[in-house]
This record gives C-alpha cells, sequence and structure tokens, in this order.
C-alpha cells in the first residue's frame, strides 16, 4: 500500500523508495523542473514533490492540475527548504483523475463560507474544512476514550421511537404510508414513529442496570429556528449515570468537556492551529483557560439578578420564569467571562423528568454555558420517585401508557440518577471558534436545505 502523507511526515530518516497518493493542491512551473503540492486529507500539510523536466513523470504532467489525482513514487530526501522536512523526488508519476480547470470550483482563492456549503461534496478537500472534519474525528475518539477511561458502558439507542422525549412539538414524523392514505389505514409500527430527539429515556434504563452509560449517536430535530446554532440532524453525546446526583453530573461536564479540548491539544494542534490564524485569533490561548479553569455555577435564580441588575437593555426582559434568550446568555458569559453552570431552573420552562426540588418552583437541571456559543451542553437529575413522576407527567398531559416502561423503572429498585447531553457540533464550534453549525457537519440538515 501507499505510503499517507501524515505516515511520511514522521519518517525519522530518508527513504530510497517511497509511494504517495492525493490530489494537486497547487502546481508551479520553474526553470528545469515543476513543484507539486499532494494533499491526502491524513494531515494538514501536504507533500512537496519535485518533478524535473525531460522525465517521463514530467510528461505524464502535462494534463495534470489543481484537484487531479496523482499516484507518485520517487525517493523521500531532507527538503533544502524551510517550510518542510521532507520533500519527493519524484521518479513516477501517474495521473489517476484529472480535474477539468474550466470546471473545478475549488480554485486556489480563498472561498466564503457560504460557498463552501454550497459544494460541500467538495470542501472537504480544503484546508479549512479537511482540519475541521478531521477534528470531528479526533474529538470522538477524545470522547470514547473520556468515557471508557472511566468505566462507562457505549450503549446504542433507537433512532426510530415512539416516545416523545423533550416534549417541544419538534418531532420529524417516519411513516410508510403514502401522503393521502386513510385516516384508519395500517402503518408500519401500528403507532406514531418518530426520528428520536434524545436517546436519554432509553438510556436511563440502561444506567439503571450497567451503572454508567453514554450514547453517541444523530438526533433530529424539526425546530425551525435557522440560526447559526440550531441544525435539524445533529450528533449528541449522553452519559447517564446511576446512583448520582445534579453536583455529580455538573462535575462530571466539566472534567468532560476540559478533558476533550485537553486532548485535542494533543492529538490535533496543527488542525487547531489553522482555526487559530483563520478563523479566530486567540483560539488556542482562550480554549487553554477554558481547559484549566473551574466553570463559574450559579443558580437560575441569581442569573435572573444579575440579569436585572445590569444595565443592558434586553429584547426579552429577565424575570424568573422565562427561558434564558441568547441575548441573556451572552451576557452571563461575557459578565463571568468563561464557561458558566447555570442550575435549578424553573419547573415550569423544564421537561417532565427533571426532578423537582424541595422549593417546589425549580427542578435540579443544569445547562452548560460557553461564551460566544451559550448552550452546549443540558442535563439534569432525573425524578426517580414513581409518585411524583406520574403526577408530573399528569400535569404536563403526558399519556402515562406511552411511558410504561420508563415508569416500570421507578418501580423496580429505583435509584438516584442524572445525565447529559452535549451537542457534537456545539462543541466543534467551541474548539475551532467557527460561528456556524453548518461548517462543523459535512452534509448539514437545516430548514428548507436537503442537498447532498
Ligand atoms: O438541552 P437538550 O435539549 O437536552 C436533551 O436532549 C436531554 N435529553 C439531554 C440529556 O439530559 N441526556 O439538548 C442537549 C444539547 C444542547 O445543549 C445543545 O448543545 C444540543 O444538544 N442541541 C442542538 N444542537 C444542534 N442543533 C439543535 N437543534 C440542537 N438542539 C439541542
Amino acid at each position: 500500500m501507499h505510503t499517507l502523507i501524515a505516515e511520511a511526515k514522521n519518517c525519522t530518516e530518508p527513504k530510497e523508495d517511497i509511494q504517495i497518493k492525493g490530489w494537486i493542491r497547487t502546481r508551479r512551473d520553474a526553470k528545469g523542473f515543476s513543484f507539486l503540492e499532494i494533499n491526502d486529507g491524513s494531515c494538514l500539510a501536504g507533500m512537496q514533490c519535485i518533478v524535473d523536466t525531460g522525465t517521463e513523470a514530467h510528461d505524464a504532467l502535462a494534463d495534470a492540475n489543481t484537484g487531479s489525482s496523482v499516484s507518485i513514487q520517487g525517493k523521500l530526501v531532507a527538503s533544502p527548504g524551510n517550510k518542510q522536512k521532507w520533500e519527493i523526488q519524484v521518479q513516477k508519476l501517474v495521473i489517476l483523475g484529472e480535474a477539468k480547470q474550466e470546471n473545478y470550483p475549488l480554485q486556489k482563492k480563498r472561498h466564503s463560507d457560504e460557498f463552501l456549503r454550497s459544494i460541500a461534496h467538495l470542501r472537504a478537500r480544503t484546508n479549512k474544512y479537511g482540519a475541521m472534519f478531521r477534528l470531528r474525528s479526533e474529538a470522538a475518539f477524545a470522547i470514547h476514550t473520556f468515557f471508557h477511561e472511566r468505566h462507562f458502558t457505549y450503549v446504542h439507542t433507537p433512532i426510530l421511537t415512539g416516545s416523545d422525549c423533550e416534549g417541544a412539538g419538534e418531532l420529524f414524523r417516519v411513516t410508510t404510508l403514502p401522503p393521502n392514505a386513510p385516516r384508519n389505514a395500517h402503518d408500519f409500527f401500528s403507532k406514531q414513529c418518530n426520528l428520536t430527539v434524545s436517546g436519554q429515556l432509553e438510556a436511563e434504563t440502561l444506567a439503571c442496570a450497567l451503572g454508567r452509560v453514554y450514547t453517541f449517536g444523530p438526533t433530529f430535530r424539526a425546530e425551525n429556528s435557522n440560526t447559526p446554532r440550531h441544525a435539524a440532524e445533529f450528533w449528541m453525546v449522553e452519559p447517564e449515570v446511576a446512583f448520582s446526583d445534579l453536583n455529580d453530573i455538573m462535575r462530571l461536564s466539566e472534567e468532560f468537556v476540559q478533558t476533550i479540548i485537553q486532548s485535542l491539544f494533543k492529538s490535533s494542534l496543527d488542525d487547531l492551529t489553522l482555526f487559530d490564524s483563520y478563523v479566530e485569533k486567540g483560539l488556542l490561548k482562550r480554549l487553554e483557560k477554558f481547559a484549566t479553569t473551574p466553570f463559574a455555577k450559579l443558580p437560575y435564580a441569581e442569573c435572573i439578578e444579575l440579569l436585572k441588575k445590569s444595565k443592558e437593555k434586553f429584547v426579552y426582559p429577565p424575570e424568573f420564569g422565562i427561558d434564558l434568550a441568547t441575548e441573556h446568555e451572552r451576557f452571563l458569559t461575557e459578565e463571568i467571562q468563561g464557561p458558566i453552570i447555570v442550575y435549578d431552573y424553573p419547573k415550569a420552562i423544564k421537561s417532565f423528568y427533571m426532578r423537582d426540588n424541595t422549593d417546589q418552583t425549580t427542578v435540579a437541571a443544569m445547562d452548560v454555558l460557553m461564551p460566544g456559543i451559550g448552550e452546549i451542553i443540558g442535563g439534569s437529575q432525573r425524578e426517580e420517585r414513581f409518585d411524583v413522576l406520574m403526577q408530573k407527567m399528569q400535569q404536563l398531559n403526558l399519556n402515562a401508557e406511552n411511558y410504561w416502561w420508563y415508569t416500570d423503572l421507578r418501580k423496580f429498585g429505583t435509584v438516584p440518577h442524572a445525565g447529559f447531553g452535549l451537542g457534537f457540533e456545539r462543541l466543534l464550534m467551541l474548539v475551532t471558534g467557527v460561528n456556524n453549525i453548518r461548517d462543523c457537519i459535512p452534509f448539514p440538515r437545516t430548514p428548507g436545505s436537503l442537498e447532498f
């Protein structure tokens, strides 16, 4: 097999014979030779290749341009240039696929994110998106490692569900019936089926058997909010821990975010540095601070007081009982100058499964807010008391029959338990400074957009 450029870069000595394969990023013709920069996606940096004129390899270059795919064989030698350690003196070159220049949309100039979104099938070939999708992979690996090292079991929860976890009317309905089917027609599952908005309810059942579990998978929400922070399909990481409470889960969320940032510093400094240079100056410094400074923790009621006392003119006036809006989250993270965990939210604005606090007005819920992004994590201690849970469901007009298995957990060996959900793309926004969720997932799904 050929050598990946990431592997070639790590060579400790020259090689008489090496083969790489990739796409031409740039071609420069000089007197006596041509320079090619080849990128194969395995790392940010390309490999400089020198093709002498008058050789067969150079003849093969006739149709080679930016975007063409090539196979290159030659000698790996120390590069006289100071930009790279190694370069390849090409002996054999085969063009595997031409890229017709008049049509190839990725020219050498810098393209806007909006334009690149319209060519999502090609944008991973740019430095920025190559770096983003490698970071996505490294972050996913770091997440699995984090939980694995802490004895969590990775569980797979269903994507097709018959129950609604968040109760916010954001469900995508799945049906096999034709659009004009009669009302009483038999649908595939004989009951309404939706794409999941969260794996939490099922994860709870598994935590109440396996102790510590987490899910990491796609979730779907038909929120018609066309914001830079919402996608209709996004990935969520949901740990669920038996025998734990709100404080445990707040600590876990902080350790989690900090550990993932630290892991990326170790695994992906080149890719992170690209974002520091071209997307957000000072990003690395900011991330380092997030990864080492304890997160502030403040009850919701105190946050409302802070907002009220501020001289800011908010569009939505802060009052106990409101959901925090983007403007409030921004103020709080700026005031605190860092991440903040807001907890003990009013019961009326939160989901049925959250545990009632003794004050009867708040629940043991928490959100982690990050500067520039807002909420990246939402979590809570779950209501483990059967009677209280049944009462809460009744108050919210939820049909308890649909949740019989969920309430069963509270009948048979119930335990205090808690968990949270992290929006994976929001984490990527945080670590790259990219301010639109559409640029953190290879093929974004947002209202009115289902290309690719
Ligand atoms: O706060 P949320 O709605 O929490 C839950 O779904 C719980 N069931 C999680 C749990 O306790 N196991 O969503 C969790 C996170 C949010 O903080 C946000 O980062 C992300 O999921 N999120 C979205 N990300 C992108 N696009 C959307 N439309 C999102 N909605 C939520």
